[in-house]
């Protein structure tokens, strides 16, 4: 099963590493790669460094430099234990973000400071203090996928693999959740007795997928089991056989084997997988994240080598918001 610790052990030998990626690189592309891998292993022992990676990252940094890889959720819990004096985050900035705001004394990297996300984008601070007028006295529950000055102005943080848990938590009747508005009207769905007032931001990967979408891959597969991640809309959702945070499609993955799965949601999560599961036909319904795909094995190196590109977060802003961040990880 693909978890948060299943890649960092010891790293395996360079034709061990391609045998785990050879389904997606040609034996002709390896030995390209193979030079910043190499040179990423040994930067990462000579520096004391870790490399935390996205289940979206391509199979190439996915499969042989990453040391944790995981969900959001998981790579902030993993953030906030690492021994290591380096964390790079193979993600997009907010993730990156989250790791310093839990360790605001390490230096945390990312490699391509415009890995943005059109969530983050989506809403300021500004925004949550109207928000907040407009509603005295509710909750503000914060998706991660969001700015360390949007997290300073929350109450709490989810992501979509706790978001259910964390609302259930607060006990109350009525919740401002942010940004992402399917996530948030998904959720809802799930804690009836819960009144949950939006906002209207959108993953720009997950809202092009369409119920038709879902529906033509049955016509073609129909034995397929379809699986969902909570940032598509509604009416996609209500098509699926199961949604979850794209930890939690893993785990369907390895628990129920399904002889053909279709998931819906970022390009590489089914070429990440597939490695694990060879038995398991991936149908492949596919939107690409531009922004997860600005990281690359080069910048990964050029990361280690320059000590670039450098988290850095005002202090006053950073201890608001992980208060925000440490809450969601208390909530078990
Ligand atoms: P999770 O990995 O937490 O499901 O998040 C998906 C996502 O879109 C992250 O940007
Ligand atoms: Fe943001 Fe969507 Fe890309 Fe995730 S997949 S980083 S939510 S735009």
């Amino acid at each position: 099963m693909v978890d948060t610790t299943s890649l960092s052990a010891a790293p395996l030998p360079l034709p061990d590493l391609y045998a785990r990626v050879s389904h997606h690189i040609l034996p002709m592309e390896w030995p390209a790669l193979a030079g910043d891998i190499e040179a990423i292993l040994s930067l990462k022992h000579e520096r004391n460094a870790v490399i935390l990676a996205h289940n979206y990252q391509t199979p190439e940094i996915f499969h042989t430099v990453a040391d944790i890889v995981g969900d959001s959720l998981a790579l902030a819990r993993e953030a906030a234990t690492t021994d290591a004096d380096i964390i790079v985050v193979a993600g997009v900035h907010f993730m990156a973000e989250t790791a310093k705001l839990l360790n605001p004394n390490k230096t945390v990297l990312i490699p391509d400071s415009k890995a943005g996300c059109s969530l983050a984008e989506s809403i300021t601070a500004e925004d949550v203090r109207k928000l907040r007028a407009q509603h005295p006295g509710v909750p503000v529950v914060t998706y991660v996928n969001t700015s360390a000055a949007v997290k300073a102005e929350s109450d709490v943080c989810c992501t979509s693999g706790n978001a259910k848990k964390v609302i259930e938590s607060l006990g109350v009747s009525k919740v401002i959740m942010l940004p992402d508005e399917f996530l948030a009207q998904n959720t809802a769905a799930q804690i009836p007795g819960v009144e949950i007032i939006t906002w209207a931001g959108h993953c720009e990967v997950h809202e092009r997928f369409t119920a038709e979408d879902i529906r033509s891959v049955r016509e073609s597969y129909p034995d397929v089991v379809v699986l969902v991640h909570p940032e598509a809309p509604p009416e996609v959702v209500a098509e699926a056989d199961f949604a979850g945070s794209t930890a939690g499609m893993i785990d369907f993955v390895g628990q129920k084997r399904p002889g053909r799965v279709a998931l819906v949601t970022e390009c590489s999560m089914s070429d990440n997988v597939a490695v694990e599961y060879p038995e398991v036909e991936f149908v492949r319904p596919c939107n690409l994240c531009p922004h997860m795909k600005r990281i690359t094995l080069p910048n990964i190196r050029k990361a280690l080598e320059l000590r670039q590109h450098e988290v850095l977060i005002d202090p006053t802003l950073a201890a608001r918001a992980r208060i925000a961040v440490e809450r969601m990880l208390a909530v078990r």
